[in-house]
């Protein structure tokens, strides 16, 4: 059977790829930034809006999972029925047989907008059912190391002992384990079908509050919840931006599902997939916390890049301001320097005046970006294209270098690097600013880059050696 995957590199397609990389099958993935996807598997560089590579991509193709959304972008509705709709049309033109398609639980009357334009995609993708079938999964609230509902859960329990709330506390959802997310995900290519199908998939019935005591019982923690009508949905997401990772348009977007009802709608999960039993909502919190303490988190939220690879512009080349620190490699081998770098963020710290990156990950909570919050997935290891703080990993060659781009809400464009040059360690920032804003930005920051650089080399090369 060929398959063909499309966002391998986002949060359920990362894991859905691992699963059928096990099976045998004949695997294929779209991916915008090729970079971003482990090279065991063949790819196709391109996007659901560009139609010769989409056709390229289904050529051949048995099974086609449809794992895309626009989200990041401000017209995601828009974007994403046109989205939906070439890969349908591009699908039925290379006689594909079967989309897989996982959406989101709800009642079109009562979504929210994400939620709406999660319907309207599944609504297009089947569309057409005497020319292609369609399995259309409909998940709720997904629970598994770096999903986004679950660190939102997870670092409000762990923060707060007690939670004055918004009264969507109350609202009932079904949320699932990610591992079973991705099992009815790799099933629904094998199923028989007479038609299309929609399979509405959760764990046992439960409201937010419940999760989050739920979440405390489960991380061994006692926590009181206070529901008040008086919170709003603006409030509540500069809340939830401030004490979780999540950034403030990704908190509102959840924020506003929270207000309706996500429930299975429908016993076609038993019907055609008898074999999987969903875990609990406890076991599945549990098993997230064991992958996160044993670092064997496969893929987070903020994996996905957002943008065709073509909007990164990683010529730092171009930058107008750099600030370069070198040293001689003395008394270390190259692979312990490499893994050094390779470790800095998240909890290990940024080597060098941790308080000022603590400040300036708060500022940059405070103007809605990411901050600190997102952390490392795991502690030792980078992949290209996955967060880091507020970074993002754009390039890595084993024992040579490593290049982060940030991603903080800044007037430009700022990458940080480390790279073994011969018998040299160079560490350079680069910046290549916005209009006068961005050069101000940058000259303001003269007196805390000079501190700041010279002794975060220092450090790495201390820390190595050590
Ligand atoms: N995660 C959840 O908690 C959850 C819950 C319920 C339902 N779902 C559903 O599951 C599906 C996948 O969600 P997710 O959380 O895995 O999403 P995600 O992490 O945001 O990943 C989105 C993926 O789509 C790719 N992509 C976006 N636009 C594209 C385009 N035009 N052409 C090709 N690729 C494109 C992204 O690639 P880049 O890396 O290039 O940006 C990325 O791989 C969605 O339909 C979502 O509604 C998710």
């Amino acid at each position: 059977m060929k398959v063909l995957l499309t966002g391998a590199t986002g949060y359920i397609g990362r894991r859905l790829k691992e699963k059928l990389l096990d099976e045998d099958i004949n695997l294929r993935v779209l991916a915008r930034n090729p970079k971003s996807v482990r090279s065991d598997v063949e790819v196709v560089k391109g996007s659901t809006f560009d139609i010769h590579s989409l056709e390229k991509a289904l050529e051949g193709v048995d099974v086609a999972y449809y794992l895309i959304h626009s989200l990041q972008e401000k017209n995601y509705r828009e974007l994403d029925k046109i989205s939906a709709q070439n890969f349908l049309n591009a699908a039925i033109k290379q006689k594909v047989k079967r989309i897989v398609y996982l959406g989101g639980l709800g009642v079109k009357e009562h979504a929210s907008e994400h939620l709406r334009s999660r319907i309207e995609t599944g609504e297009i993708l089947s569309s057409r059912p005497d020319e292609i079938e369609t399995v259309w999964i409909r998940a709720g609230v997904i629970i598994g190391s770096g999903s986004a509902s679950f660190e939102i859960v997870r670092h409000l329990t762990e923060k707060l002992p007690v939670m004055v709330t918004p009264k969507w506390v109350n609202t009932l959802a079904q949320p699932i384990g990610v591992d079973d997310v991705v099992s009815y995900l790799a099933k629904a290519k094998d199923i028989a079908l007479k038609k299309s199908v929609m399979v509405d998939i959760g764990s046992e019935i439960m409201s937010y509050k419940d999760m989050m005591l739920g979440c405390a019982r489960a991380l061994g923690l006692k926590r009181w919840i206070f529901p008040l009508p008086v919170l709003t949905i603006k409030l509540s997401s500069y809340w939830l931006n401030f004490f979780t990772p999540v950034p403030y348009n990704v908190a509102k977007s959840l924020i506003e599902g929270l207000s309706s009802e996500v429930i299975v709608q429908n016993d076609n999960a038993k019907r055609y997939f008898p074999d999987i039993s969903p875990l609990s909502y406890e076991d599945a919190v549990k098993q997230a916390i064991r992958e996160m303490e044993e670092n064997q988190v496969l893929s987070r939220w903020s994996d996905a890049k957002g943008k065709e690879e073509e909007e990164f512009n990683n010529d730092i080349s171009d930058a107008l301001f750099l600030n370069r620190q070198t040293l001689p490699i003395k008394g270390v081998s190259k692979e312990r320097l490499y893994r050094t770098f390779c470790a800095i963020g998240g909890d290990n710290g940024w080597f060098s005046y941790n308080w000022l990156w603590e400040i300036r990950g708060v500022m940059d909570k405070m103007i809605g970006g990411a901050g600190l919050n997102r952390g490392r997935r795991d502690p030792y290891n980078l992949r290209v294209g996955e967060s880091l703080d507020f970074w993002r990993v754009e390039d890595i060659k084993v024992n040579e270098r490593v290049l982060l781009r940030a991603q903080m809400k800044v007037p430009g464009k700022a990458w940080l690097e480390f790279k073994i040059q011969g018998d040299e360690f160079i560490q350079t920032a680069y910046f290549y600013p916005r209009g006068l804003l961005g050069r101000s930005y940058w000259y303001a920051l003269t007196l805390i880059h000079y501190f700041v650089f010279p002794d975060m080399i220092h450090s790495i090369m201390n820390k190595a050696k050590q």
